[in-house]
């Protein structure tokens, strides 16, 4: 804690299983997936990565250094299929957020061949779900470039509303509170059970 604001993400949930879908820790054996996804310029362009990471053996070691090794709980995430190899498909992270009671989030599809079959949204969808269950947060916010029309539709499809465009145009940032997301949710079982 720094002035009594909290400096660090808090205990957001560790495993979320959803239809077809396992999310859980990201873990060094799974680096081959996620140095190929974030050195793909198709897979981070569309985030503003436009030649992607380009990461290699090192700066994959000290990723894991920075982010994962030591921590209490894991901010960052591995998409896995419910299949019996539990492959691995995407990842997101949760990011500490100054704003109180808000945590910043940002995901990727690592295997675009799957992109537009919505596991994007069953895993934003699931994992929202589990976040606002456990009370943790009561907010996520998502910054994404204005020309990413997949992305924003994901976003507008399980709550997400824009809150701020930036001065230079390109990026906004949007915001899934816990009462739109949970109204949403509401009017979906309304309809379908209607
Ligand atoms: C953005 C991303 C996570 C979406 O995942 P996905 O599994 O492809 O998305 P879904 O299949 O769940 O579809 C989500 C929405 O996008 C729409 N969509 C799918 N393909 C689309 C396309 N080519 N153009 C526009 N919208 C498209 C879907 O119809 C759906 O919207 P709808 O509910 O209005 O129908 C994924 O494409 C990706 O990883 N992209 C690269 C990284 C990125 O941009 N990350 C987000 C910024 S951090």
């Amino acid at each position: 804690m720094v002035n009594g604001t909290q400096t660090k993400c808090p205990p957001v949930p560790q495993r979320v299983v959803t239809e077809r879908l396992i999310i859980r820790p990201s873990a060094r054996s799974d680096a081959p997936y996620l140095r190929r996804w974030w050195n793909d310029p198709t897979v981070m362009g569309p985030g503003g990565n436009m030649d992607g990471m380009q990461y290699d053996d090192a700066d994959m070691e000290d990723w894991f250094r920075r982010y994962s090794d030591g921590q209490d709980y894991a901010t960052h995430f591995v998409i896995c299929r419910r299949d019996p190899g539990e492959t691995p498909i995407g990842e997101f992270y949760i990011a500490y957020d100054d704003r109180p009671g808000c945590v910043g989030f940002a995901l990727v599809i690592g295997e675009k061949d799957l992109w537009g079959q919505g596991f994007g949204r069953e895993a934003l969808r699931g994992y929202a779900a589990a976040l606002f269950a456990s009370n943790c947060c009561g907010a996520m916010r998502m910054d994404i470039r204005r020309d990413n029309v997949r992305a924003i539709r994901l976003c507008e499809s399980v709550g997400f509303e824009v809150e701020h465009i930036w001065a230079n145009g390109q990026f906004q940032t949007m915001i899934l509170t816990q009462d739109a997301f949970e109204r949403l949710e509401d009017s979906r079982s309304a309809g379908e059970t209607g």
